[in-house]
This record gives structure tokens, C-alpha cells and sequence, in this order.
């Protein structure tokens, strides 16, 4: 716990007391507790958190408030049944500091623990998704030259790649679209396909991976790129979680699928498409980043948590999708830098994950060379995994009102 210094109030024990369905317990922006006279049980002044019980009247009350200073203003409710215990409160407010200490105001945050009840609709889903479609995509994407920004002919594949998800998506009976994005520091086009929302369309739920490929010498770029597991595996990941999704239930949130143009040549095509969704005050409730998924380096089945540019809540999302579904073996590391697309993301303010192929130390050493092929040691059954989380993004949070700060 720190430094912190925790006021509590005799009334703390009050919280099991109180758990009837009507009431619902939540860390909440200390001020506005205040302002609406809703009673503090336990408070951490600096980072101006408090604890309350909210009765339907008070959460209208904090919905109200919250809508009327242009904030989401949904929160969610703290565990409160089974093993609710006073400690998780403490870390919890300990948790919310962090973030309150990077300078974001909300009117009323929570967090959610790592467990959560099996889906019967996610496991069939999940046991859908098949390595050899990936194979069969990374195959294809990795057969063009290259697929780099500045070659003269830099969007060779984008019509193709837009024709096969025409034609895969065919059949489907969601309302989808796809269209490309033009930018402005790239001849290259970047790929948005979107399944709309059924009742909360504004709110978006993005995965991304970039399309583009290079292969660098001392000279510069050389013409051949194949980038099969940069990126064509993320790229093919994505489309084997849309190949499943598309057949299920249309989602409460709109699903934004991306393939960036140009990230190799510094994150281009993201950058731009951030900053414009920023601009444009668009609802993201996540962004999801598959750059490199089909190299085992740490071993198969044995999954990278990128923890900087990224998230807590979703990072740790990924720990209890893991627990309850995947049951592979997740490994925290980091890049050190803004390595891929989820870093454009999260520097306009927006939450993202990353999942990884391996720890970044065993990475795969072909990549951006001529070499960057599928190879004995290209894992299918790797790739999978993270197809794997991009239905449980898509079919947990695009069903969900979780939304929190980045
Ligand atoms: N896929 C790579 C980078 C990568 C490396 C991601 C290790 C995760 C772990 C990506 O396409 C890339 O090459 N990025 C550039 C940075 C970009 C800003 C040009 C890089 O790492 O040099
Ligand atoms: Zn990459």
C-alpha cells in the first residue's frame, strides 16, 4: 500500500451488511460523492477516491452528474458476495491512485477482480477457431513481394485483401462494411471492416494489426518482404476471429477490425487514425494490437502480456480470459518503446492490449528480412491463441458495459 494513507470510517463493515441487490458498492470520484451527499466509507484523499454504497436513487444521482460533465459516467460494481473482503478495497483504491496520479478525472470508476463465470456462447466460439485458416492467410499475404508503404505499387494487396473479406464475409447476416482510410503520411490505405452494434453502435471496440511488411539493409528497404509473422500473422489472426464472429449474435458495441498501412515505416497508418478518432471524440472502449503472433520463442502455447502502452484493466482482463478459457501460459514483459500500433492508441488516450508471440527477448530474428517466411518453426496452433483473444475481446467486451480509463 505505500505511503498511502487511508481514512476510514466506522462504517466500513457496513459494506457486507448492505449487499442487497439494490445497492451497489463502487469507488467514485471523492468530490462528487460530496457534491451529492452520497455518505463516504472509506476514503483515499490523495488520490480523491472514496467507497460508497450507492442505492438506485444515489447511482441516477452519479449517473445524472456525470452525464451532464460530458463523461461516460458507468461505473461498475465491486464484487460484493463471495469473498468481498475489506483488503480488496484498499488495493482496489490503490489501483484507482495509479491511474487518478496520471491525471484523469472520472466521475466514477471501478475494478472488476480476475474471476469470472465460463460463457457457454464463448467456449463453442472459441472452439472454432482453426490454426490451418490462419496457415491458409499467412500463406496468401506472405506470397505478395512485399507489402510495404513506400513501394511504387504500396497498395497491391489492399484491394485483394479487401475482396477475399468481401467474399468471406458474404453470407453473413450482420450488418457489415468495409472501406479503406487514406492518409496523409502514406500512399498506403489502411483497412477498416465494422460489424455495427445492435444497441450501443457509438460505442467502439477496436482490433488492429498492421498489414504492411518491410525488410531493411544497410541500404535502405529491400524489395523482398514477405513478413509472414510480420505481420501477416496478426493480420490473419484477426481475420480467423472475424471468420468465427461473424456468425454469431450481432454485438451490443460496434466491432472496428483494422490493418494499418505503414507501421513499419513508424506507425503511420495508426497514428493517423488515432488522432483523427480522438478529434473526433469517438467512444473507444478498447484497442486490441496483433503484431506477431506465429513464432513460439519462449515456447508453444507460451503468450507475452505487453504491459507498457497498454492498459491495467485490459492486461489484466487477458489474465482472467486466460484462467477461465485459454489456459496457456501468460508472461508479462515489454517493448521499451512504442513498438506497434497500440502505442498510437494509447498516446490519444485510449485503452489497449497487446498480447505477444513471446517474451520480446525471444522474439523472432527474421523478421524485416527476406527470411521472414513460414518456416519449421512457424506454430499454427500459436497463432490460434491470439485469434483466440480477439473473440473474447470482441464477444466479452463488445457485450459489456465495461469502460475505463486507459
Ligand atoms: N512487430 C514489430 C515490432 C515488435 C518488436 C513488436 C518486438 C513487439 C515486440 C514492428 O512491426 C516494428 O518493427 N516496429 C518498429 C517500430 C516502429 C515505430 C517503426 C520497431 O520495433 O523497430
Ligand atoms: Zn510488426
Amino acid at each position: 500500500m505505500g505511503l498511502l494513507t487511508y481514512v476510514l470510517l466506522p462504517f466500513l463493515t457496513m459494506a457486507h451488511d448492505l449487499s442487497g441487490n439494490a445497492h451497489t458498492p463502487v469507488l467514485a470520484d471523492l468530490p462528487t460523492l460530496r457534491a451529492l451527499n452520497i455518505p463516504v466509507l472509506a476514503e483515499n484523499k490523495d488520490a480523491g477516491v472514496g467507497y460508497a454504497i450507492l442505492t438506485p436513487e444515489m447511482e441516477a444521482k452519479m449517473h445524472k452528474l456525470s452525464h451532464s460533465m460530458g463523461r461516460c459516467g458507468s461505473f461498475e460494481a465491486l464484487p460484493m458476495n463471495e469473498g468481498f473482503q475489506t483488503w480488496s478495497v484498499f488495493s482496489q483504491l490503490d489501483q484507482l491512485q495509479r491511474l487518478v496520479e496520471k491525471d484523469k478525472a472520472y466521475a466514477a470508476v471501478s475494478f472488476r477482480t480476475t474471476w469470472m463465470v465460463p460463457r457457454a456462447d464463448i467456449v463453442d466460439a472459441l472452439a472454432e477457431v482453426q490454426a490451418n485458416e490462419i496457415r491458409n492467410w499467412v500463406t496468401w499475404l506472405s506470397s505478395f513481394k512485399n507489402r510495404y508503404n513506400k513501394a511504387p505499387d504500396a497498395n497491391k494487396h489492399i484491394e485483394p485483401f479487401i475482396q477475399r473479406l468481401r467474399d468471406m464475409t458474404k453470407n453473413s447476416l450482420l450488418p457489415i462494411t468495409i472501406d479503406t482510410i487514406d492518409h496523409n503520411s502514406t500512399r498506403q490505405k489502411s483497412i477498416r471492416l465494422r460489424i455495427i452494434g445492435s444497441t450501443r453502435p457509438d460505442e467502439i471496440v477496436v482490433m488492429g494489426g498492421h498489414l504492411d511488411s518491410i525488410a531493411s539493409s544497410i541500404f535502405g528497404a529491400t524489395e523482398i518482404a514477405p513478413g509472414a509473422d510480420d505481420n501477416a500473422s496478426g493480420s490473419s489472426s484477426l481475420v480467423e476471429a472475424l471468420r468465427v464472429i461473424m456468425t454469431k449474435p450481432q454485438p451490443e458495441r460496434t466491432l472496428e477490425f483494422m490493418w494499418y498501412a505503414g507501421e513499419e515505416s513508424g506507425l503511420l497508418g495508426s497514428a493517423e487514425i488515432a488522432a483523427e478518432y480522438k478529434r473526433t471524440a469517438k467512444d473507444v472502449v478498447g484497442a486490441l494490437q496483433l503484431d506477431m503472433t506465429l513464432f513460439p520463442g519462449s515456447g508453444a502455447l507460451v503468450i507475452g502480456n505487453v504491459q507498457d502502452f497498454t492498459s491495467a484493466w485490459l492486461r489484466e482482463k487477458l489474465v482472467a480470459w486466460n484462467q477461465t478459457y485459454l489456459k496457456v501460459q501468460l508472461i508479462n514483459d515489454k517493448c521499451g518503446y512504442a513498438c506497434s500500433d497500440h502505442a498510437s492508441w494509447y498516446k490519444n488516450g485510449f485503452a489497449t492490449l497487446m498480447p505477444f508471440e513471446s517474451n520480446t527477448r525471444n522474439m523472432n530474428k527474421q523478421i524485416h528480412t527476406a527470411n521472414d517466411v513460414i518456416s519449421s518453426t512457424s506454430n499454427f496452433e500459436h497463432s490460434a491463441v491470439f485469434a483466440k483473444i480477439a473473440v473474447l475481446f470482441a464477444m466479452d467486451l463488445a457485450n459489456s458495459t465495461d469502460h475505463q480509463p486507459y
